[in-house]
């Protein structure tokens, strides 16, 4: 497996076992932080196993009174929507354990999209480190669409990986249902980036953003490389069978 670009890939036999590497990459991470632990959230069928596995598993093995959470991006809908990503965390997780509301900070999906996504900038600069203006989290959770899109950043949208703005308003491009999205640039700056990737439809674009194959620079997923932090792929097999 020839990887250029520099990234810890592990493979799963199961999503159960991705779960558990991934919960106790987590616990180690935030029990051993000296402060509160900055956490975004990602969407998607994979990390909905991850909450709950989290959930069952993981009640009282992390301090989940040190996380603040937040989201890398979330439909233009209200959180009892189903579609909402912040109701897919809560559903799962968020209701389940012990986390102090305070901590728990939603992209308010209902609101105005271009007023919310200067709302949740602000609310992201004043509650996480900034590195030369850009917030510094601690753990960013991804997950991969089969287009090679990451949180709510499309390949028709490329512009949003270097946009300068914290956050940004994305339409998806066949629903065109608007988005609240985490930039690359903020993306980029974590501490580290986690891919939850799990499925045979997700194993052509993994291999070829992996591989750094010439034409993986039309997938947005292809322009996470964290400035300092570390990257790393949580995949099963079906999603690595080509690697
Ligand atoms: C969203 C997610 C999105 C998701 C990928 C992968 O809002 O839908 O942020 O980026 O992670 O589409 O989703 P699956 O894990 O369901 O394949």
């Amino acid at each position: 497996m020839g990887f250029i670009v520099s990234c810890d890939v592990k493979v799963f036999k199961s999503l159960d076992d991705l779960s558990y590497h991934f919960a106790e990459l987590l616990m180690n991470e935030v029990n051993s932080a000296k402060h509160l632990f900055n956490l975004v959230l990602s969407g998607g069928t994979t990390p909905k196993n991850i909450f709950n596995f989290l959930a069952i598993n993981y009640q009282t093995k992390i301090n989940w009174n040190m996380i603040n959470f937040f989201w890398g991006d979330e439909r233009c809908v209200t959180p009892d929507n189903d579609e909402s990503n912040y109701k897919l965390a809560f559903d799962n997780l968020l209701s389940k354990v012990n986390i102090p509301v305070e901590n728990i900070h939603r992209i308010v999906g209902e609101a105005i999209p271009e007023v919310e996504t200067d709302r949740y900038s602000e609310l992201i600069k004043n509650n996480v480190p900034l590195e030369n203006g850009t917030p510094v989290f601690d753990m960013i959770m991804l997950g991969l669409g089969e287009d090679g899109h990451i949180a709510s950043i499309f390949p028709n949208q490329l512009n949003l990986i270097n946009s300068n703005t914290i956050c940004a308003v994305a339409i998806h491009p066949s629903s065109n249902q608007k988005r609240i999205t985490l930039t690359g640039k903020v993306i980029n700056s974590s501490k580290n980036i986690v891919f939850v990737v799990t499925g045979e439809k997700k194993s052509k674009v993994a291999y070829e953003i992996i591989s750094n194959k010439s034409n993986s620079n039309k997938y947005p997923a292809s322009f996470i490389r964290p400035i300092n932090g570390k990257l790393i792929w949580l995949m099963d097999q079906s999603a690595a069978s080509l690697l």
